[in-house]
Order: C-alpha cells, then sequence, then structure tokens
C-alpha cells in the first residue's frame, strides 16, 4: 500500500508573515492526520523559515527547483547541498510554469532528476501535455517523451521511491481539473510503462495529480487506484482550503 502523499506548491507566493500565520494553521490543521504525508514547498527565501516552523512537526518541506549541478561558479543558482542544508527533503524538478518561461530541456530536468537523488533528496518530476496535444491525442505519447529522457539516461530503476506529478498544462491554475478518469487513466500508463522496464520501482513510485485539485473534487481523485496524493497549487494557500484536500486523502 503506497501512503497517500499531498504536496503543497506554494509557487512565488508569500512573504514572512503571511507564511508564519499559514504554517501556524497548517501545524494545528495538518498534524492530527497521521495516515497521509503532507510536504510544502516553499520559495528559496523561505526555507529557513519552514525548517524552523516545521521541524519537530510531522509535515515536511522543499524547494521548488534545484541546479542541475553539485557547486561552482553558477551565478542565480542554488544546490541540492544547500537545500538539504535548510532541512528540505523534497524538489520540484520540470514544473511547466519553469519548463515553458524558462526553456529548460527534458535532458535537463533529467539531470537535475538524478542530481536531486544523489544528494538525498525526492524529486517531485512534474510531466503533463497541453491542450492542444490532448486534442490531438497525443498525450501518451508526450509524457512518455518526458519520462524517456530520465530512463534512457539513468534506467528506470531511479523511480522507485521517487514522486512523479500528472500536471496537465491545461489543468494548472484554470479551474478546471482532469476528471478522476481522464487522470486515472494517464497515471496507470506511467505506471505500466515503468512497470515494463522495473517492476519494483513502479510499485513503490508515487504518482500525484495536480491541476485545480480542490476540497470538493479532491476525494473523486485520490480514490483513484493509481493516484498516490495531489500537488496543490493555489488551495494550498489557504489552510483551510489545503486541510480539506488533505482531509479527502485519509
Ligand atoms: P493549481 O492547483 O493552482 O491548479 O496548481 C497546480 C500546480 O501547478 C501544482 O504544481
Amino acid at each position: 500500500m503506497r501512503q497517500k502523499l499531498i504536496i503543497a506548491n506554494w509557487k512565488m507566493h508569500g512573504n514572512l508573515a503571511r507564511n508564519k500565520k499559514l504554517l501556524e494553521a497548517y501545524v494545528e490543521k495538518l498534524t492530527p492526520l497521521n495516515s497521509v504525508n503532507i510536504v510544502v514547498c516553499v520559495p528559496y527565501p523561505y526555507l529557513a523559515q519552514a525548517q524552523a516552523m516545521l521541524q519537530n512537526t510531522d509535515i515536511a518541506w522543499g524547494a521548488q527547483n534545484l541546479s542541475k549541478d553539485a557547486e561552482g561558479a553558477f551565478t542565480g543558482e542554488v544546490s541540492a547541498a544547500m537545500l538539504k542544508d535548510f532541512g528540505a527533503s523534497y524538489v520540484i524538478i520540470g514544473h511547466s510554469e519553469r519548463a515553458t518561461a524558462y526553456c529548460e530541456s527534458d535532458e535537463n530536468i533529467a539531470i537535475k532528476f538524478k542530481q536531486a537523488q544523489t544528494q538525498g533528496l525526492t524529486p517531485i518530476l512534474c510531466v503533463g501535455e497541453t491542450l492542444i496535444e490532448r486534442e490531438a491525442g497525443v498525450m501518451q505519447m508526450v509524457v512518455a517523451k518526458q519520462l524517456d529522457a530520465i530512463i534512457n539516461l539513468f534506467g528506470a530503476a531511479v523511480f522507485a521511491n521517487a514522486v512523479i506529478s500528472y500536471e496537465p498544462i491545461w489543468a494548472i491554475g484554470t479551474g478546471l481539473a482532469a476528471s478522476a478518469e481522464q487522470a486515472q487513466s494517464m497515471h496507470k500508463f506511467i505506471r505500466n510503462r515503468i512497470a515494463s522496464l522495473d517492476e519494483v520501482a513502479a510499485a513503490s513510485l508515487k504518482i500525484l495529480y495536480g491541476g485545480s485539485v480542490n476540497p470538493q473534487n479532491a476525494v473523486q481523485l485520490l480514490v483513484m487506484q493509481d493516484i498516490d496524493g495531489g500537488l496543490i497549487g493555489k488551495c494550498s494557500l489557504n489552510a483551510q482550503e489545503f486541510e480539506g484536500i488533505c482531509r479527502a486523502a485519509t
């Protein structure tokens, strides 16, 4: 049985005062829910705050990106070891908002994935198709290509105990989530593709769904067999809504 995992992605939101209130509410509302794993991915400057406020709780924290390099003259980059310095245990890799805005290649994303694992962080790999790709019926091909970028470089075994988040780009921040059947179908496709190469890795891999998850649609998504949790944007900024989603996972 894979334990459900709910991850907050704050994106570029927050400030010290607002985060303090939000994290206090997380601790109060979410720590009693011990059958679900909860993680919050904060902007880099707030890692120290997350560490200070969450270190004695069951809520883990992480970042939203990392450098593909371990150390060196890379102005503006942040390494995996730096994230570890602040107690981070997870890192989002290849979110579509980054992949498009900052032209991240699949190969770059694959190297970041490996870099995170090598340094002891759990990577949360984002995959997903655009609306045009879905309408053209090529969504599985698109996601397969994103997975293969990692498999071809590092093999399928790297997915053991990793996290993949299926985030159809058309569902992110639009209020229009994928249906439970659409999501389950893609999640099963992802798990089968990994299983065809490494069954053990596929069985431990957590596949989350992300894109307009809210307390109303969370249960129907989370009961599906291959949906192991959610990556939550907007609703993670509201403690009550985020609690509703986390409760749906129990
Ligand atoms: P929303 O929940 O705001 O649609 O964002 C999803 C997302 O991008 C999580 O990474």
